[in-house]
């Protein structure tokens, strides 16, 4: 990596805009946003329901495509480019932490989190060892062999962030990973996310209704409500 490609973003979005057609009327609730995310940083996503917030972050994580304006995720264009190419490449360089895990219900936790290095063919092996090392990062080398139903909330997001780092990811998008915690637990959970993407020397960008967890970022960017006509 030379030094000019460490500095610029790994994420620039140019005029992004993503209208929706809903009953007739459009609905526009990214319009001509200008954004940019840079290796190292953490940035919380805030802003009123309804204001755009998941939009954004399913626009960045390429699963859902602009309307308009232009999209580069480490340098490609992300917003034309086919189908497949987008896949791989998120599956590549981004992870994703959701409001409710998204954890696999029959698979235990170590082996929900190798599961990504599978998809990536690695071996059974290889991955859970990568696996139970990221498991212990996140404080729960005591729960490797527990189903998710045998976990608390605060341990299963705990492990969804495991899951999302274990192929170090140039990325992590989260959407609201504590929103369904305790105050305390929150506090925790989205402590060790940042910390964890720090140590990763990814990038993160958070969305959370909670001002004072977005205040642990880097950067705040603050959604308004969608514009109607
Ligand atoms: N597939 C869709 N079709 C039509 N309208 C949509 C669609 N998805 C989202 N919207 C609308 O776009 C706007 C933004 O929605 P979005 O889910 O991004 O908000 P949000 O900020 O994540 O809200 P919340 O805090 O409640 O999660 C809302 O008015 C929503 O109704
Ligand atoms: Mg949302």
């Amino acid at each position: 990596m030379t030094d000019s490609s460490a500095l610029s973003p790994i994420l620039e979005a140019r005029g992004l805009r993503r209208v929706y057609q809903d009953a007739g009327r459009e609905i526009c609730p990214i319009d001509g946003l200008d954004f940019s995310v840079h290796l190292g940083e953490t940035i919380a996503v805030v802003g009123p329901s309804g204001s755009g917030k998941t939009t954004l972050l399913q626009l960045l994580g390429g699963v859902d495509v602009p309307t308009s304006g232009t999209l580069h995720l480490q340098g490609r264009p992300i917003h034309d480019i086919a189908d497949d190419e987008r896949t791989a490449l998120r599956n590549r360089s981004i992870g994703f932490v959701y409001q409710f895990h998204h954890l696999l219900p029959e698979f235990t936790a170590l082996d929900n989190v190798a599961m990504p290095l599978r998809i990536a063919r690695q071996s059974k092996t290889a991955a859970r060892e990568q696996a139970r090392a990221m498991l212990a990062a996140v404080g729960l080398s005591e729960r490797l062999d527990h189903l998710p139903s045998q976990l608390s909330g605060g341990e299963r997001q705990r492990v969804a962030i495991a899951r999302a780092l274990v192929t170090r990811p140039a990325l992590v998008l989260a959407d609201e990973p504590t929103g369904n915690l305790d105050r305390e637990t929150a506090e925790l959970v989205f402590g060790l996310l940042v910390e964890r993407v720090k140590a990763a020397q990814s990038a993160l960008v958070v969305v959370t209704h909670d001002p004072l967890l977005a205040q642990r970022c880097d950067r705040v960017v603050t959604l308004r409500r969608e514009s109607r006509r």
